[in-house]
């Protein structure tokens, strides 16, 4: 299997040796939404992406990050930069010029362009648990190297090569459920079933997948199965 590596929402900036992905630019070497990439399984070493995620919303990003995890190969690499929502803030607070903060707010809002709004703004803190709740390991927060004038995250981490197997069964089971319309991007359900999904970190069993899911029988029936076939119940 050919492996890539992939740079995404690379906007106008091309990278060289990357799959330069963008679903608005047509510059891009391929369109495609940052959620539903062409890919198989463990296909890409490396995943970049400046300044996107911002533009995805929460819970859009949930399933954008859960599908590079599905997509990188165990020990693959993603690095990530976006605003800093806190620092970002604190500054706008601290300017006296009312220049000053319109630039801090367009960094935190974003403009009007398509893709190019911001939906969500995160802190460390959050980016860090979210990364954690998909499954990255190694996380660790680095100085930003684009739009070194504003305030913003650098985050490097990566798909462990040990116990990632709940990880990556739960990528595979978004994308089942994302492609038989039992989830809408955009839903506020996604985040009731992440907190289905913690206890199922928790605790990988049929009692457990039976007291979270019964009330969604085609659900509980991909959860049964996906576990079953890996071998995790
Ligand atoms: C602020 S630009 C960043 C471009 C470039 N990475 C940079 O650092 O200058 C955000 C880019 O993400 C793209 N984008 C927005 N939403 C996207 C999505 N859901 N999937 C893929 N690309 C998206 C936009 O078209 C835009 O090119």
């Amino acid at each position: 299997m050919r492996l890539h590596r992939l740079h995404i929402g690379c906007g106008n900036h091309i990278k060289k040796g990357f799959v330069n992905i963008d679903f608005f630019n047509e510059n891009a070497d391929l369109k495609a939404q940052a959620h539903k990439l062409p890919f198989k399984q463990r296909s890409a070493t490396r995943i970049e992406s400046y300044q996107l995620i911002e533009h995805l919303g929460y819970i859009n990003c949930i399933y954008a990050l859960s599908e590079w995890y599905f997509v990188l190969k165990k020990g693959g690499k993603l690095i990530i930069e976006t605003p800093d929502v806190d620092k970002s803030f604190k500054k706008y607070l601290a300017s006296t010029s009312d220049q000053d903060k319109i630039r801090m707010l367009l960094w935190i809002y974003g403009n009007e362009l398509p893709g190019y709004y911001h939906k969500f703004c995160f802190s460390k803190k959050i980016l860090r648990q979210l990364l954690k709740s998909i499954g990255f390991k190694k996380i660790k927060f680095k100085p930003q190297t684009t739009y070194r004038q504003y305030p913003g995250l650098r985050v490097e981490c990566v798909k462990d090569k040990k116990d990632c197997a709940i990880f990556e069964v739960l990528a595979v089971l978004r994308k089942k459920f994302l492609k038989k319309g039992l989830v809408v991007i955009d839903d506020l359900k996604i985040l009731e079933i992440e907190d289905k999904f913690d206890h199922l970190k928790k605790e990988a069993s049929p009692k457990t997948i039976f007291k979270e899911f019964s009330s969604d029988p085609e659900m509980m029936n991909e959860i049964f199965s996906e576990f079953k076939k890996n071998k995790l119940i």
